[in-house]
């Protein structure tokens, strides 16, 4: 084929190949069968490689899961997306109903109460009505951009189901892949020699983080929803009403779709909109009328959970009412007026064939229980965690002996205890190995634990923190794992993480398991990650106790790596959300030498982390506190909180002398009458509406 020829073949090719797209995707009814499409594809993969030129920039093959996309774009989460605080106990459930009960001054509560799904959250946002973007959790105000995967979700309206739907809604569900589909999936893998996932769950979020969203159609996702985070109602008909699902309530307005639309006073309503607009809501919710329902909804659910089609670790008990929500208000990072009741884990019976020490990335020694492998709640165990010396020795723990192991979530499963056997014939017991089984340096004890000494010239610790550098929720290095690093190590290409940005290409090329191709993509997942958020390369480090979280704060409050370094452990700990004991790890970890040192190579080969967007502008709230109370007409509660944020003051749920403004809504409450006792500055919203737009002229 000649090249002219070729040219107009790809351009007839793009023209169908992106209307199947659409048909697909946004018309969610396709014309074609996915061979037919596969095979139009495939015809044009085939004639870009002939004729490499003709590759344009908007090629379908240019678009999702094309070779050189190595991660997900970011996405901006419209509200905060928070968490949960969780117990296993009914009696931490009971406290909780006090707390709230004496919060708003009220003798009983009604709860919502609904499984806690295991699986992925996502948010979902529809503008008048079509689905424009899903994104994953993240670290609550930033995830991942995955709509194109979301899109292939069958169970997700792709178009809101009813007439008037809203301006714009941000709808909050899971993800989750149910156990029929998690064990075919996993058979299929297995006949074709690919790694199996080790639970549903980790199959959801495998699945969902596709870059190729072909992958993602394949397998078997389902969603349910939960939460409207918020909610712009529509603005043409017969008035009005925006406001949000954070907002308290009228007390007046249903929510039915179809009808004028208002926001959802409880989140029985709340449910029943869901449904309506064409969501999966699980039905196996209650409304209790108080947290002793509550509890005997949890143990009911607890004991029928195995007949679900799906798996679920507990239940999420909720203030139904949207009004005690709003009196209630949030934590930092949950709101106080709800509660995770998980279930107590799951448990069974095996044998401990062997005790081997495993090496940590801080050089911490666990030792570990290799068990006779077990089904536990349908994940296969073979391995338990001891902890450190002192457990095994307080539950005299030894090779060869019945145990009994848990397994909780996602956490690793753990021995609980021996199970003695009449005339058993017990092997010695378990000894802390006197140096390092990686590197044979000496090893030393610290409170409970023992910590090889060998650092990072400890083969172990140096893969551990390389691997943990590379991981997703740190510099996310596609094609950097666990035997990669392994091997890199070994042959000495990798002394430290700066070594990973002078890799030279034949010297990938010359490792283990990697062609032309591979070292490529290596090469530039590695490039790609010079840029990524200073939060993220904060937390990459590997500083003991500072985690995802830390990580952004660190990361906001000093915006460079530099202004970090220079930190003193006093202004660590004056950081809200930082203790001293972080304080302690951060200030230790920059003064060692070497890590400088390690840092300085990074940048010295190109590695510049991008700084936090936020705090650049000026702050006119600086020190200033605001408390928001009734509801508003134009504002939701996080819209205003974050507005003051970002005008560099804090937003808090309770007055006291200190506060700057109390924002008054309809329907205010108790909070006016102490706001007017104390004297203090009280804005309508439309003045606080004022006093902003001043600020940001
Ligand atoms: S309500 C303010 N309801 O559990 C948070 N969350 O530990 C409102 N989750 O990642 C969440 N099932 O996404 C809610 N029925 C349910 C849930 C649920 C699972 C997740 C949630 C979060 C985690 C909290």
């Amino acid at each position: 084929m000649r090249q002219e020829e070729a040219a107009a073949r790809i351009r007839e090719l793009h023209t169908e190949i992106n209307r199947h797209d659409h048909l697909y995707y946004v018309e969610s009814s396709p014309s074609i069968s996915d061979e037919a499409y596969d095979s139009l594809r495939k015809e044009l993969e085939r004639l870009e490689a002939l004729f490499p030129d003709l590759v344009t920039p908007d090629s379908p093959t240019q678009r999702v899961g094309a070779a050189d996309r190595s991660s997900l774009p970011p996405a901006k989460h419209i509200v905060p997306m928070l968490s949960l605080d969780s117990t296993t106990e009914p009696e931490v459930a009971r406290e909780f109903d006090v707390r709230l009960r004496k919060l708003v001054e009220r003798e009983s509560l009604a709860y919502t109460v609904e499984p806690k799904f295991d699986g992925l959250s996502v948010e979902l946002i529809y503008e008048n009505g079509l689905l424009v973007r899903g994104a994953s959790r993240g670290d609550g105000y930033t995830g991942e951009d995955i709509t194109p995967n979301i899109r292939t979700i069958k169970s997700i309206p792709l178009r809101l189901v009813g007439d008037s739907p809203p301006e714009r809604l941000s709808i909050r569900g899971e993800t989750l892949m149910p156990l029929e589909g998690f064990r075919n999936l996993n058979r299929v893998m297995t006949e074709r020699g690919e790694n199996t996932f080790a639970n549903p769950r980790n199959a959801a979020a495998g699945s969902l983080r596709q870059l190729d969203s072909r992958i993602t159609a394949a397998r078997p996702l389902t969603f349910y929803a939960y939460e409207i985070m918020s909610m712009i109602p529509a603005s043409s008909g017969e008035g009005p009403d925006p406001s949000s699902s954070h907002d308290e309530g009228t007390g007046t307005t249903t929510s039915v779709p179809n009808e004028k639309p208002g926001p959802p006073t409880t989140h029985t309503e709340e449910l029943s909109a869901m449904a309506a607009w064409g969501f999966l809501i699980d039905p196996h919710w209650k409304l209790c009328p108080d947290i002793e329902e509550a509890i005997a909804f949890h143990s009911l659910l607890a004991s029928t959970r195995d007949d679900l089609p799906f798996e679920i670790d507990g239940v999420v008990i909720q203030a139904d009412s949207k009004r005690v929500r709003s009196a209630a208000g949030m934590r930092s990072r949950s709101p106080r007026w709800a509660l995770a009741l998980k279930f107590e884990p799951r448990r069974e019976i095996t044998t401990v064939e062997e005790i081997v020490v495993g090496v940590g990335r801080t050089g911490k020694l666990t030792p570990v229980a290799l068990l006779r492998p077990v089904d536990v709640g349908g994940v296969t165990v073979s391995r338990a965690t001891l902890h450190n010396a002192g457990e095994v020795a307080r539950k005299d723990i030894r090779e060869g002996d019945r145990v009994r192991i848990k397994r909780a979530g996602d956490v690793i499963p753990a021995v609980v205890e021996r199970i003695p056997t009449a005339g058993e014939d017990r092997r010695p017991p378990f000894i802390m190995p006197s140096s390092c089984p990686v590197c044979g340096n000496p090893v030393e004890e610290d409170g409970a634990y023992h910590f090889c000494s060998g650092g990072l010239t400890c083969p172990a610790q140096l893969k551990r923190g390389i691997e943990h550098f590379a991981s997703r929720g740190a510099m996310d290095i596609e094609g950097l794992g666990k035997k990669t690093v392994a091997t890199m190590v070994e042959n000495g290409v990798a002394g430290s993480i700066a070594d990973l940005f002078s890799l030279e290409r034949d010297v990938v090329l010359n490792l283990e398991g990697f062609a032309e191709k591979s070292a490529d993509n290596l090469l530039a997942a590695i490039e790609a990650s010079k840029t990524k958020s200073l939060g993220r390369f904060i937390f990459a480090l590997g500083i003991r106790n500072v985690g995802e979280h830390v990580g952004t704060i660190l990361a906001r409050r000093f915006g460079s790596i530099e202004k970090l370094m220079e930190s003193t452990e006093d202004e660590l700990t004056a950081i809200h959300e930082i203790g001293p004991e972080v304080a302690r790890s951060v200030s230790k970890f920059f003064a060692s030498e070497k890590n400088r040192r390690t840092i300085e190579n990074m940048f010295a080969s190109g590695v510049a982390p991008s700084p936090p967007a936020v705090p650049t502008g000026p702050k006119p709230f600086a020190e200033m506190t605001f408390v928001f109370t009734g509801s508003m007409e134009t504002l939701t509660r996080t819209e205003a909180k974050r507005m003051v944020q970002e005008l560099g003051g804090r937003a808090s749920s309770t007055i006291s002398k200190k506060t700057d403004y109390v924002v008054v809504g309809t329907d205010p409450g108790s909070k006016h009458e102490k706001a007017v006792r104390l004297e203090l500055k009280i804005l309508t919203e439309q003045e606080f509406l004022a006093l902003i737009k001043a600020q940001v002229r």
